[in-house]
């Protein structure tokens, strides 16, 4: 078998393609789909087992992950970690970190762990699940892939005025401050968990390469563009971005893209989050993409003071220490 491939949000609009794009294309390969609910009454997830059933020679199972729990993040970890060891699953060949939640309607939610819920199920939870699973990598290396957006930018866009922004007090990223404009706030928490996630990237890629172990594995961080199509823009969204969906973003999908390349499927998505984290995962390369093209991030995760303080907080919050990653070279 070739490894093992976690993918996390895999009944999300773009990780359903994904799933079965995996299971078409790299059958070869033994998939561990993540969720955050598999009742037999969660439509998403009953999607994703409809896939699974088309590919009857495939190795996939489906696995519940609640990461706004940490606990149950790391007891995770503990199982699929155990799990290899046994040889129930093959060593992992690539970690897909591509669930996230957002809420442009409400005050900033706080998870049973105290953190912003948007922050920790984008973010901490895959710090948590990536530095707790690096030994339980194949040998010969693999990838990480983490997903970003074209809104980490911190440039102007025509929804919100607020940028992206690295808060001086780190406090801020855990316990945002409620705001009367909830659209507003909620969609520049988005932003700045992406630029997080972005920022991360890059002192985890330093990391493993001073690790002979782990200079192997490499990591990408993906911008899949924008999914007109995709249950994000109905999910804790206000009625007016519905409406957008419905008569702008589906309807004249075709004219927007047209005019920005940037605009596109989640099935386009989905096939391109797999080229790059499995297809590709043997090629060395790291940094930033655009879909399967190299491009430059926003300047501020470039900005090494940043990226060390990122990475302070960040294995801080997920409970990360010398004692629980096989990373020790980031604790020296
Ligand atoms: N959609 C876009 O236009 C766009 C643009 C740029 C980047 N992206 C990125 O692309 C990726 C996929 O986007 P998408 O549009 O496919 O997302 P989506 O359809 O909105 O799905 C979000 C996924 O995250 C999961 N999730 C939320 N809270 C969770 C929790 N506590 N524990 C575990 N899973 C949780 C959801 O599961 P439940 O539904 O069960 O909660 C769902 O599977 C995301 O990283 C997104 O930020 C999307």
């Amino acid at each position: 078998m070739a490894g093992t491939v976690i993918l996390t949000g895999a009944n999300s609009s773009a990780g359903l393609h994904a799933s079965e794009h995996l299971l078409k294309t790299y059958s070869s390969y033994t998939a561990i789909f993540t969720v955050r609910n598999v009742a037999d009454n969660d439509e998403n997830t009953n999607k994703l087992r409809a896939i699974i059933e088309k590919y009857p020679k495939a190795s996939a199972s489906i696995h519940e992950l609640d990461l706004a729990d940490l606990t149950a993040v790391h007891k995770f970890a503990t199982t699929i970690s155990d799990s290899i060891i046994a040889g129930e699953y093959p060593a992992i060949k690539s970690i897909i970190c591509n669930a996230y939640y957002w809420n442009l309607v409400a005050d900033p939610e706080l998870t049973i762990d105290g953190f912003d819920r948007s922050l920790q199920v984008g973010h901490i939870a895959h710090v948590a699940l990536i530095l707790r699973l690096l030994d339980s990598f194949n040998p010969d290396g693999g990838r990480i892939e983490l997903i970003s957006s074209v809104l980490h930018y911190r440039k102007k866009n025509p929804v919100t005025n607020y940028l992206p922004e690295i808060p001086d007090d780190f406090d801020l990223f855990i316990h945002p401050r409620p705001d009367p404009d909830k659209f507003g706030r909620g969609y520049q928490r988005y932003g700045t968990l992406k630029l997080v996630v972005t920022t991360w990237a890059c002192p985890l890629n330093e990391y493993l390469q001073k690790d002979p172990r782990f200079a192997n594995i490499s990591v990408v961080v993906m911008n899949p563009g924008n999914l007109g199509d995709s249950r994000t823009f109905r999910t804790n969204t206000p009625m007016s971005i519905q409406l957008m969906q419905m008569f702008i973003l589906k309807p004249l999908m075709p004219i927007l893209r047209y005019l920005d390349p940037i605009y596109r499927t989640s099935a386009e998505a989905g096939v391109d989050i797999i080229e790059l984290g499995v297809g590709q995962a043997n090629n060395g390369e790291r940094g930033y993409y655009t879909f399967l093209k190299k491009d430059e991030p926003d300047p501020v995760a470039l900005d090494k003071e940043i990226q060390h303080k990122i990475w302070v907080k960040s294995v801080e919050w997920a409970r990360i220490n010398k004692e629980n990653t096989a990373l020790k070279v980031a604790f020296k």
